[in-house]
């Protein structure tokens, strides 16, 4: 498996993660076996987060791997933290340490390589945050840390006071939610998909070594479905699976590899539990896409070159 640094960790990750957002969809005997997959593919990078599955999600997993320290230190284990489910968000030191203490117990370790931000919190004080963050890396909870579904202008203010620089920055991206690249592409015009809607965060990680992880990168809309195979996208799908024969490979090897191609060196985070799924997404990590076929892909999604 091909790997990347995870932002300026100087920790290789591979360009494959798998989300666990799902585990809790498995039976235990068929998430040990998705797991083990998952390994005998060189994804040793596990994504969760506190609320997956209310907490369940980890558990299963650490279960599935038979957690101990020879098996931890083969694995890259990511976790966020900072939403209260259908309550409020809160980034309060308090609520970080004790989200942590949680994490760390249900994924049975004793550290995670990397804490995530889920979603910004409006009432953030970026000084609490920091000395969370300086907390749990000084007493060996948490190695890195990153954010997710944050702007450009958010991740400088928590970097003006967290001393260690922030790895990622999760979003939603595919070929069907790729604002990001719309807006640097219809600059300057009063089209739909000139409207900045993320502060430039594409041009803003590349600039700063923020690794993009890529959420969702299978689905439409907020969580609408799998455009793979959806009527919704003739074009785009036939556009697909024209290039997939002419490389042998399944459409949800192309449409990973579309991410895969673009420059920023992302991270895709898939969300499959299925093995073989996950193999295909796998085996974009050994395909280029042309230039022409990555501009053909977006153009088919509906996007237009001005
Ligand atoms: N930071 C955030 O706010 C945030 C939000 C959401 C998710 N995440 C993270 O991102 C990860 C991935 O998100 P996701 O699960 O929504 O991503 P996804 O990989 O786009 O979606 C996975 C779902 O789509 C199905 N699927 C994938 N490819 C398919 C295909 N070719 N045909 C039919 N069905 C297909 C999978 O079914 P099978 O299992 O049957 O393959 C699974 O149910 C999560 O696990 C989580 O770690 C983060």
């Amino acid at each position: 498996m091909r790997t990347i640094e995870l932002g300026k960790s100087g920790m290789q990750v591979p360009v494959i993660a798998s989300g666990c957002m799902r585990i809790n969809n498995l039976d235990e005997k068929q998430a040990a076996s998705f797991v083990d997959k998952a390994l005998s593919l060189g994804v040793n990078f596990f994504e969760h987060a506190d609320i997956y599955g209310g907490g369940e999600c980890e558990k299963i997993f650490s279960k599935a791997i038979g957690m101990n320290p020879s098996v931890r230190e083969k694995i890259i284990l990511q976790s966020k933290c900072g939403i209260v489910s259908g309550k409020m968000y809160d980034f309060s030191k308090e609520h970080i340490l004790k989200s942590v203490d949680g994490i760390l117990k249900r994924l049975q370790t004793e550290y995670l390589d990397v804490l995530v931000l889920h979603r910004p919190d409006a009432l953030m004080e970026p000084e609490e945050v920091a000395e969370a963050f300086t907390q749990l890396r000084e007493s060996g909870k948490v190695r890195h840390f990153g954010v997710s579904n944050h702007k450009p202008s958010q991740i400088e203010l928590l970097q003006k006071y967290v001393e260690y620089p922030l790895v990622t920055d999760q979003l939603q991206f595919s070929v069907t939610n790729s604002s990001m690249i719309e807006s640097g592409m219809e600059v300057n015009m009063t089209t739909p998909g000139a409207v900045d809607r993320d502060g430039s965060v594409l041009d803003y990680c590349r600039i700063h070594d923020i690794t993009i992880q890529t959420w969702s990168p299978f689905q439409y809309g907020f969580f609408e479905g799998v455009f793979l195979g959806s009527e919704k996208f003739p074009k785009l799908n036939q556009k697909i699976d024209e290039i997939a024969e002419k490389y042998g490979v399944t459409n949800t090897t192309i449409a990973s590899a579309w991410i895969l191609r673009h420059p920023a060196h992302m991270q895709l985070i898939a969300g499959t539990m299925n093995e073989k799924r996950l193999e295909e997404v796998c085996a974009a990590a050994d395909i280029t896409l042309t230039r022409e076929e990555w501009y053909e892909i977006y153009l088919s999604a509906g996007h237009m070159l001005p």
